[in-house]
């Protein structure tokens, strides 16, 4: 596996590639777990050359966030990388990526940006979209592989594939969680054994707003907001931000119960803010993740 870390290089690497030779891409930032991997391991089977990277994106950090103390841990990531068969890593500092000159940010509008994450955590999408373009210059992917469990980020960048023409497939995989429910998370670090405990009321809430869809399909959306509500408010550990019922790929609130849609939560629990959700496809299968280790 090679490791790059300046962008000279990493174009020079990229462009000695064939042209016959289907190359995939998976962006991190770094912390690998499990739902990383399975991101590394599906695109290992779908291309020739395999790439990711590791960094830790200040731009889609607020000022009050965890930049500084996001945990790290380039060793270990670099050897799951290598074991899963990754042939090229770039890992930048960030004044090559955000050079002192550097004035051009990609700017997402609409309900998919200022609802649901946009609205707490502003200008975070664009942080987001502007690495992400970054990233697909100089990695020039066919494939790009993302997670459904940052849903919005998944719906914006499969926007800015479309909006820019970019030429690039994106996959988005499902959330690969613990066996009691927690969607894997690198800030999951953050929490001591009793908020670890506590964190599992995400993945409980989502399941009874998705009872409440098999319950009473096309019935008020409150119904499902409301059930995942409750059940927040039963862990005193929990803070809750939002639960909302929302289109996938617009992020507009829905007002009834049908397919497709995202049952999607957020709360801070201890020191960690923790989002999840479930994916009602269209076909009304659901996608609510995979629960490691069974
Ligand atoms: P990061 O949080 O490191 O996540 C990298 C990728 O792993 C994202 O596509 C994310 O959705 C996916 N992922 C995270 N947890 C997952 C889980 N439990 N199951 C499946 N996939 C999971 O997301 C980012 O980094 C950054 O915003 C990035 C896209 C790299 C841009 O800086």
């Amino acid at each position: 596996m090679r490791v790059i870390t300046t962008i000279r290089e990493m174009v020079a690497e990229r462009s000695s590639c064939a042209s016959f030779q289907k190359v995939g891409f998976v962006p991190t930032m770094g912390f690998l777990h499990e739902g990383h991997l399975s991101l590394v391991h599906q695109a290992r089977e779908e291309n020739d050359i395999l790439t990711s990277s590791i960094f830790v994106n200040p731009a889609q950090f607020g000022p009050h966030e965890d930049l500084a103390s996001y945990p790290r841990d380039l060793p270990r990531d670099l050897s799951l990388l290598e074991n899963l068969g990754v042939d090229i890593v770039f890992v930048p500092v960030a004044d090559e990526i955000y050079p002192p000159d550097f004035v051009t940010y990609v700017d997402p509008t609409g309900p998919l940006v200022y609802e649901a994450e946009g609205a707490i955590r502003h200008g975070h999408f664009r942080g987001v979209a502007t690495v992400v373009l970054k990233l697909f210059q100089i990695m020039q992917p066919h494939n790009a592989y993302f997670g459904q469990k940052d849903a919005q980020q998944a719906a914006i960048i499969s926007h800015m594939i479309s909006d820019f023409n970019l030429p690039v497939k994106l996959h988005i995989l499902s959330t690969i969680r613990e066996v009691d429910g927690l969607a894997m998370s690198s800030r999951n670090a953050y929490l001591n054994k009793k908020e670890r405990a506590a964190a599992t009321v995400l993945y409980k809430a989502l399941q009874a707003g998705r009872l409440q869809f098999e319950a009473h399909f096309d019935a008020d959306a409150s119904l499902a907001v409301r059930a995942m509500i409750d059940i927040v408010e039963t862990e005193s550990l929990a803070r809750l931000d939002y639960a909302d019922v929302r289109d996938p790929d617009s992020f507009v609130q829905l007002k009834a119960l049908h397919a497709p849609a995202l049952l999607l939560i957020a709360a801070k629990v201890g020191p960690a803010r923790l989002i999840d959700n479930f994916l009602l496809r269209a076909d009304g299968s659901w996608d609510i993740g995979i629960l490691a280790n069974i």
